[in-house]
């Protein structure tokens, strides 16, 4: 069994790989990932010597690059994590995230056409369905919630899950789509809420948090994620969609106090900064049906995950200094200086 792995060098796709590598020792994994700011090539050095792994510099919106790799290496299943993430860049700079996020899907969908594959599978993101009310505790994102979206970025992953039922529906092609919540844990690119913060409360630096900090995220453990969607991959039902999380919703304020606390720091260092345009304020996953169908249950408590995932940052400080020392540090100057 041949799998790419679509945005191997970043947060989730390398989780996913060590996971898979590791629980399946016959299968070949191939990465494919452009290496954009967010892709790191260190992140994957445990797996280069791997026989079974194959690293491709490849932007999944090149198609003749694509279809070569397709032709050389015919895939079974294709696994596409590649994406622009971040919200804020988002807003900033929506065009790259309509490439990539919607064009480049189609371009992977295409070759799977083409070459014929057993399973194509999207990685998506529950803010497609947009946000919930904070009053309303009760009420949560199922697979039947209307697509909703706020962001440029959750627009464009939208946009990608209708292609993908679209290619299900009309070519037949055998899909399947997942979307998660928030994840949390090794190598997430420190841009984000919980690494952002970790990395400044041990640099002493302000730890800017939006608007009051009232927002709600459903936080998962990145290692749970990958689980599910290796359950997906081998007994999930082609067309359908699962949502994957694991009721652990908390306020970003008191994520930030946890971390503050965790580490020793001062409360003093958090500072409000002005909220992001069109913030979401609750998201919360409703997991009944990948629970019921695939028996996936997160096995990871959020004390235990944040705990970890510390641990890691401090035991890594090489891998998030290198990138807080580069050609990260303009776009952080560019989001956060006079943003009080
Ligand atoms: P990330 O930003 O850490 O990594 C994205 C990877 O994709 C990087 O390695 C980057 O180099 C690569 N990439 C970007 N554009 C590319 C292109 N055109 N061609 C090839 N590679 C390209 O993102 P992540 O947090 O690991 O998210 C992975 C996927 O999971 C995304 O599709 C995202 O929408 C989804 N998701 C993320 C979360 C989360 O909390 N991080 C939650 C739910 C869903
Ligand atoms: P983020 O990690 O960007 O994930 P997403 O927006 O996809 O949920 O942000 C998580 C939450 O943290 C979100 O409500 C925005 C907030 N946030 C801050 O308050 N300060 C920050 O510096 C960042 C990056 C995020």
């Amino acid at each position: 069994m041949t799998i790419f792995v679509t945005g191997g060098a970043g947060f989730i796709g390398s989780n996913f790989i060590f996971h898979m590598l590791g629980k399946y020792p016959k299968y070949r994994i191939v990465c494919l990932d452009k290496l954009t700011y967010a892709g790191n090539l260190s992140t994957l050095e445990s797996v280069m010597g791997n026989p079974n792994f194959r690293f491709a510099k490849v932007d999944i919106c090149d198609r003749e690059a694509i279809y070569n790799l397709f032709a050389e290496e015919h895939p079974d299943v294709v696994v596409n994590f590649a994406a622009e993430s971040h919200v804020d860049r988002s807003i900033d700079n929506p065009e790259v995230f309509l490439q990539t996020n919607i064009l480049g899907t189609q371009v992977l969908m295409d070759a799977c056409r083409k070459f014929g594959i057993t399973r194509y599978h999207q990685v998506s993101t529950d803010e497609v369905y947009g946000d919930l009310p904070l009053d309303r505790p009760d009420l949560f994102f199922t697979e039947e919630t209307p697509i909703h979206t706020s962001s440029p970025y959750s627009a464009s992953k939208a946009a990608a899950d209708l292609l993908v039922l679209a290619y299900h529906r009309t070519y037949g092609l055998p899909v399947t789509i997942s979307r998660c919540s928030n994840n949390y844990g090794p190598y997430h690119f420190p841009e984000k809420l919980i690494p952002l913060m970790i990395a400044n409360a041990l640099n002493d630096k302000p730890l800017p948090v939006y608007g009051r900090g009232l927002n709600v995220r459903d936080w998962l453990y990145v290692e749970d994620h990958c689980k599910a969607i290796d359950l997906i991959l081998h007994k999930g039902r082609v067309g359908e969609v699962y949502n994957i999380g694991g009721h652990n919703e908390m306020r970003n304020i008191d994520i930030v106090k946890m971390i503050c606390h965790a580490l020793n720091k001062p409360e003093s260092l958090i500072t409000y900064v002005a909220d992001r345009k069109g913030h979401d304020m609750r998201y919360a996953i409703d997991p009944t049906k990948i629970h019921r169908e695939l028996g996936w249950l997160p096995q990871t408590k959020f004390a235990d995950g944040i705990e970890k995932t510390i641990a890691w940052y401090l035991d890594n400080r090489q891998w998030w200094e290198t990138i807080l020392s580069g050609e990260y540090q303009h776009y952080y100057e560019k989001m956060y200086t006079n943003r009080q």
